[in-house]
């Protein structure tokens, strides 16, 4: 191989929103508890990387929206790291990451995941390209799993539709390495679900997700929080196979609440949630308790709240969220998204 061949790919993976949390890790990137998430369709992040073999130990160059970012060096060099041993040729030469997300930045959307997928299919497909395997089957395992080792919810990232992420006796072919596929068990009703992001709250969030994460090694709520996850995760399976929005709607809630409260009594605790953000639930629950509609929300480590709904219910929703929800945003700013159907 002469040393003066540069190698370039290019991919894109879609961001995902989980409705059973990963909430607090162990051993490498692993999580204490299983998750199920759907992957949705139009918050992309596109990712180019040209490498350049070397002799000298590895060096990256990243790029965001066209400007370096060296903020995200931290997370790309312990990301290198640990997948040389999968990928050899990261030990050396000059790695420039070019990436740009289809959605503003800080709206809620989690672009860690689109980011950090996007990321691992490249690296994976110079792989290829440098041991002249191109045309070899693309392992989507291996894929999620050193997406996993970005972030942790960028192996959920890695497929289209619904994905489970953890060991659960619910599911044999589960794991903690890698996200796997439950679209084949999933009733009509969740197929084509709408996800509507109420910008709350625009800009960095006040604590970061892998902080988070670390709150949970000595929370006092730890095991109950495990256990409740597990139950979840059970719980919302069935209702996903014999298309019970109701109880969905209970998982969606009872998760994106205890996350928040999870937070609230870390040590030290956080209030991610702004006043806004408790309005719109409140007008959430009453519109859905006055209309009988089959909506329900969650909420990731921020105040930003994921309405979630199916399609069908558009019609009948757009207007409440223009009077009723739109208001309550920063900018009065609303992102439609959906889930993934391939
Ligand atoms: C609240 O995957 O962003 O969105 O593994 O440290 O990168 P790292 O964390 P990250 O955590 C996501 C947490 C969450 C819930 C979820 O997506 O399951």
């Amino acid at each position: 191989m002469p040393a003066s061949t540069n190698y370039r790919a290019t991919a894109s993976a879609p961001s995902n929103i989980a409705i059973v949390k990963y909430w607090g890790k162990q051993g490498v990137q692993e999580p204490v508890n299983p998750s199920i998430s759907f992957t949705l369709s139009k918050a992309l992040t596109h990712t180019t990387i040209d490498y350049r073999p070397g002799p000298e130990a590895l060096t990256i160059e990243f790029l965001f929206e066209g400007w370096p970012k060296d903020s995200f060096l931290p997370k790309l060099n312990a990301l290198t790291r640990r997948l040389v041993q999968h990928l050899p040729y990261l030990e050396k030469g000059h790695l420039r990451i070019e990436s740009s997300n289809t959605f503003p930045h800080s709206s809620g959307i989690a672009s860690s995941a689109s980011s950090m997928a996007s990321i691992a299919k490249v690296l994976v497909e110079i792989q290829q390209q440098l041991s002249a395997t191109k045309d070899s089957e693309i392992n989507h395992e291996q894929i999620s799993e050193l997406a996993r080792l970005g972030s942790g919810s960028a192996c959920r990232s890695t497929l289209p539709g619904w994905v489970l992420w953890g060991e659960t006796e619910a599911l044999a072919s589960s794991s903690n390495r890698f996200g796997v596929s439950i679209n084949e068990v999933i009733h009509p009703t969740f197929k084509d679900l709408q996800d509507t992001i109420l910008v709350i709250r625009k800009g960095a969030k006040s604590v970061s997700s892998t902080t988070g994460h670390q709150l949970m090694e000595n929370h006092p709520y730890r095991e109950g929080r495990i256990d409740q996850a597990n139950r979840n995760i059970k719980k919302l399976l069935n209702s996903l196979k014999e298309g019970n929005f109701n109880t969905f709607a209970e998982v969606c809630e009872e998760e994106a609440l205890s996350l928040h409260g999870l937070m609230m009594s870390s040590s030290p605790g956080y209030t991610l949630m702004a006043p806004e953000s408790l309005r719109a639930i409140r007008r959430i629950q009453k519109f859905r308790e006055h209309h009988h509609v089959p909506l329900t929300y969650t909420l990731d480590a921020g105040p930003n709240i994921h309405l979630i709904y199916p399609k069908a219910q558009r019609k009948i929703l757009e207007p409440f969220i223009r009077e009723h929800l739109q208001p309550l945003c920063d900018n009065q700013e609303v992102i439609n998204d959906e889930l993934s159907i391939d």
